[in-house]
Order: structure tokens, then C-alpha cells, then sequence
């Protein structure tokens, strides 16, 4: 496995990303870690991300000295770069003309030998982000290649096996990145590939066995593919002390629990329990308009509902299939909120139970191979994502029973006109928003005053950014003329066309 120091970079995780598409575990290590803390038996090699500080900044982190004498290799990435300079001896200093910002280049050096580019360094692009710059490297490194700037771009000690590189071989911009990671992590750290990922999984539930030891385990289903996986990993690392647990919070899609007990059923052979939470949950959002609040209260309501089973039933983990996309929006690790998605900021500060969520630090794409890996049915596999507070976050303002029930007949209609037309796989997620506004109509020769609906599809693969998905007008007017006259609550159907970003996928 390989430890990544996120210095708080933006493309911290993708490093990690790139690590486990080598079949590779990326495990996640603190700066501030000492020697002592990292099991050298596991680990065969450091790879430090950038970061959005200085150097020079006053509390700009950085590595454990004696990491880079623990005699495993170490690559540094931008700022992770000069951080190993610095820290070894060499200079960093400020650009007067304000450094490198996106395309750049590698100039190889002409009989200087590479241990990252074996056959040598070539003329190529790559993706820069970087204002300081390193003027001066340690005793012991060579200089390897200049950007097109005149920068020194890699540095390299081939004895001590410490690699600086000042761009982001982790983006895909960068022509030969991946090659470069794979080129530490396989042969330079020697790290064995597991391209199918039984490693990988394995790895996995090696983790969830030690966290979970010989404790009871709730293991929180919603449905979707991210608990599924978190379920199916408990099931293979510690069968017999799990609950699968599904809270109605009355939020859910129409025909959503049943589809949930019998999948269970019919794949691992375990009932679920179920706890019929609507009227509590509908309870804590009565009058709540603001999203935040929404989220806020519905994610401790969770809680207590699982509290309360883990009473019952002497359980003291929760178990949860938390992804990193959920955590970044919620402003985890230095980035700034977006929506506190109720599974991680929507959490009350005390809480009864321990957390475990082992799928963190994966994206929606890799957790649905590992479902593949894991045999997840394949409903469950390529279900759209639903935020955990359901229909309450797609009804804007304020929630109310009848609200509720409007918009889940309307959504259950687009739903199944999608999976008709032959398109509910080809987006990424598609859902009714219900509008506070109430517009004007004219139903049978009549004036009327109700809601209006708007159709929000979307394609994407990493729920980070988003495009509106371009349905056929035919299947459009299908969805209008069905949702219009099957819904008499609603006289009016709208198209959200906005990308994300600016926007988000949800309207709240
Ligand atoms: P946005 O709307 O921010 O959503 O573009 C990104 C993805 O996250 C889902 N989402 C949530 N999931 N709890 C969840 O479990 C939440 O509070 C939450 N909010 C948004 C959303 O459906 C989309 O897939």
C-alpha cells in the first residue's frame, strides 16, 4: 500500500484515486505522522500531494523528517515538492513573474538518467498550479527535467529514492501522469497490482474486521448502491454481528422499502429491519423552509432512531456509505461547504455509537466495481443516487404530508417514462423538484392556482460536475401530459437546464 499526505490540495484525492486504479491501496496519512505510526511492513512508499498554502506561509504543514529517511520512496507533488526540498536542504523561492498555471511542459535533460521516466524524460505536456518555485535542490538530488518556463520541474535521488515533482502527474491533463505513478508506485516502491481487486476488497474488509473487533455493527441502508456496498463488505468481514437497518423517514420513492427487504433478501439472505420513522421525521421539519436546517435535523433524526435500535439490540457502530463526493461537499478537509449532506455535516456533534464509513474515501464510479466485484444485484448497482433526506430536499420550503405525497407520484411517473424510454441508465440521476411557487392554469375550462413542477436530468460521472441531460422532446411532452393529468395537484411541468457547476444537481 501506499500513504498520501493530503497537504489540503484540491486534487489531494485524485492521487489517492490514481493509487487504487492501480489495484493499489492509497491509504491516508496525517503530516504529522511519525515513523512510529506507519506499519513499514505495509506501506511501501509516500506519495505528499500539494496544497494551497506557501512554503513560507506561517503554518504551512509539513512531513515528519525522519519519513524520508524510513527508507521507503517518497514522491513530492507541487507544493508536497517543496516541502521535501526545503525540509532536505534545498531552496524554495517566490516567481517575480507570478508562476505556472495550468499547461506547461517537461524539457528532459540530455545524458541525465530518470528514475521516473526510465526511457527518459521527453518533451511533453503537463498541468502546473504553482506561484513559489524550487531555485536550489538538496545534496544528493539531480535535476531531471525544466518545465517550458525554465522551472525546475523534476528532481530526483536516486540513492535515498526521493522524488520532487512540481507538476500534478495525478490530472489528466498531464500527458504521461498516470504512467509516472504507476511508475513509483508498481516498480519504484514495488508495490504488487491487483487489477481485478481482490487485494483491494480484501484489504477492505481486513479493515472493517479490525475496526469493528468483536462489537454489534448497525449497518444503514437507504436503498442505493454506497450502503449496499458498506452492507455487503460487513457481511463478508463480520457475518453474524451486523443489523442491515432501513429507517422510512416517509421520504423515500414510492415502492422503495419493499424493493429494499427483498433485495436483501434474495442476495444475502438477510432481513432488514425496518423502523417506520415518517411521522417523527415529518415532525422534526414541520415550518422548516432553509435547507441547512432541513439536512440538519433530519440527519440527527437518523441518529436517534439508530441510537435507539443500537439500545435495543446492543449495537455500538453505525455503519454508513458515506463517499468522498458527500464529504467534500460538506466542506470536509478544508474545502468549502456546498450543501451539508446529512450523512456528514448533518450529524449531531454527540453521538452514541462509533462511525464507520469504510467507502470515504472512493467516488460514486468505483464503488459501483466494487458493488460488480461484491455481487450487488444490479438494480441496486445502477440506481440513481437519492440524498438520504429524500424527498424532503426535493420539495423546496417547507415539508408537509400532502406535499410529500404529490411529489412522489409525480416522480415515480418521470421515473418510470425514463426506464420506458430506454434512458434511465444513460443519466446519471433524474428527480421532480416540487416549487413553492403556485401557478396559474386552466384545467378543464377552469382557473386554477397549483403547483408547479420542474424536471431536473443530469449526466456526469462523479456527482462533482454535471451536464443537464438532453431527453428527447417526445419523451418530455410524455412526462408533461402524464404528470398534468395523472397529478391534479400540479398544473405545470418546467426544465431545469443548468450545469453543475454553477449549480448543483439538487435544488437545495
Ligand atoms: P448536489 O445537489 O450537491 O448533489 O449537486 C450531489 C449528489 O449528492 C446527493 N445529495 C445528498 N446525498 N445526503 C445524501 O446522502 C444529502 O444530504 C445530499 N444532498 C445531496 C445528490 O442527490 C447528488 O447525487
Amino acid at each position: 500500500r501506499i500513504a498520501v499526505v493530503d497537504f489540503g490540495s484540491q486534487y489531494g484525492h485524485l492521487i489517492a484515486r490514481r493509487v487504487r486504479e492501480l489495484g493499489v491501496v492509497a491509504e491516508p496519512l496525517p503530516p504529522t505522522a511519525s515513523r512510529a505510526e506507519i506499519d513499514l511492513r505495509e506501506v511501501r512508499g509516500i506519495i505528499l500531494s500539494g496544497g494551497p498554502d506557501s512554503v513560507f506561509a506561517p503554518e504551512a504543514p509539513t512531513l515528519s523528517e525522519e519519513l524520508y529517511a524510513a527508507g521507503v520512496p517518497v514522491l513530492g507533488i507541487c507544493y508536497g515538492a517543496q516541502v521535501m526540498v526545503r525540509q532536505l536542504g534545498g531552496e524554495v523561492a517566490g516567481t517575480s513573474e507570478g508562476g505556472e498555471y495550468g499547461r506547461s511542459g517537461l524539457r528532459g535533460r540530455a545524458g541525465v538518467r530518470s528514475d521516473l521516466y526510465p526511457s527518459g524524460v521527453t518533451d511533453e505536456e503537463v498541468w502546473m498550479s504553482h506561484n513559489d518555485t524550487i531555485t536550489a535542490i538538496p545534496p544528493g538530488f539531480r535535476v531531471t527535467a525544466l518545465s517550458w518556463g525554465n522551472h525546475i520541474a523534476i528532481a530526483e535521488d536516486s540513492t535515498r529514492r526521493l522524488y520532487a515533482v512540481q507538476f500534478h502527474p495525478e490530472v489528466v491533463h498531464s500527458a504521461h501522469g498516470r504512467q509516472l505513478i504507476r511508475r513509483f508506485v508498481l516498480d519504484l516502491c514495488g508495490c504488487d497490482p491487483s487489477p481485478d481487486g481482490p487485494a483491494f476488497l480484501g484489504d477492505m474488509s481486513n479493515a472493517v474486521k479490525s475496526a469493528v473487533g468483536s462489537e454489534r455493527v448497525i449497518c444503514a441502508l437507504s436503498g442505493g448502491v454506497d450502503s449496499a456496498v458498506t452492507a455487503a463488505l460487513l457481511h463478508r468481514a463480520v457475518p453474524g454481528q451486523v443489523t442491515h437497518a432501513l429507517v422510512d423517514n416517509g421520504f423515500l420513492r414510492s415502492g422503495e422499502v419493499e424493493q429494499v427487504v427483498t433485495h436483501f433478501r434474495d442476495w444475502l439472505g438477510q432481513e432488514v429491519t425496518v423502523i417506520d420513522a415518517s411521522e417523527r421525521f415529518l415532525e422534526q421539519i414541520r415550518g422548516v423552509a432553509d435547507p441547512e436546517v432541513k439536512r440538519e435535523r433530519i440527519g440527527a433524526c437518523f441518529v436517534r432512531e439508530f441510537e435507539e435500535l443500537a439500545d435495543r439490540i446492543g449495537a455500538s457502530i453505525l455503519a454508513q456509505g458515506t463517499i468522498f463526493p458527500d464529504r467534500v461537499e460538506s466542506g470536509i478537509g478544508g474545502s468549502a461547504v456546498i450543501k451539508t449532506h446529512h450523512n456528514v455535516g448533518g450529524l449531531p456533534a454527540e453521538m452514541g455509537m462509533r462511525l464507520l464509513e469504510p467507502l470515504r474515501d472512493l467516488y460514486k464510479d468505483e464503488v459501483r466495481s466494487l458493488a460488480a466485484m461484491l455481487g450487488v444485484p444490479q438494480p441496486i448497482i445502477g440506481r440513481h443516487p437519492f440524498p438520504g433526506p429524500g424527498l424532503a430536499v426535493h420539495i423546496i420550503g417547507e415539508v408537509t404530508r400532502a406535499k410529500v405525497a404529490v411529489l412522489r407520484t409525480a416522480d415515480a411517473v418521470f421515473i418510470e417514462e425514463l426506464r420506458r424510454a430506454g434512458l434511465y441508465d444513460n443519466v446519471w440521476q433524474a428527480f421532480g423538484v416540487l416549487l413553492p411557487a403556485r401557478t396559474d392554469g386552466a384545467a378543464g375550462g377552469r382557473s386554477t392556482s397549483r403547483h408547479c413542477l420542474a424536471l431536473r436530468a443530469v449526466t456526469g460521472s462523479d456527482a462533482m460536475t454535471a451536464d443537464w441531460a438532453r431527453l428527447p422532446y417526445a419523451l418530455l411532452e410524455r412526462i408533461s401530459l402524464r404528470i398534468t393529468s395523472e397529478v391534479p395537484e400540479i398544473d405545470r411541468v418546467v426544465l431545469d437546464v443548468t450545469q453543475k457547476p454553477p449549480g448543483t444537481i439538487g435544488w437545495e
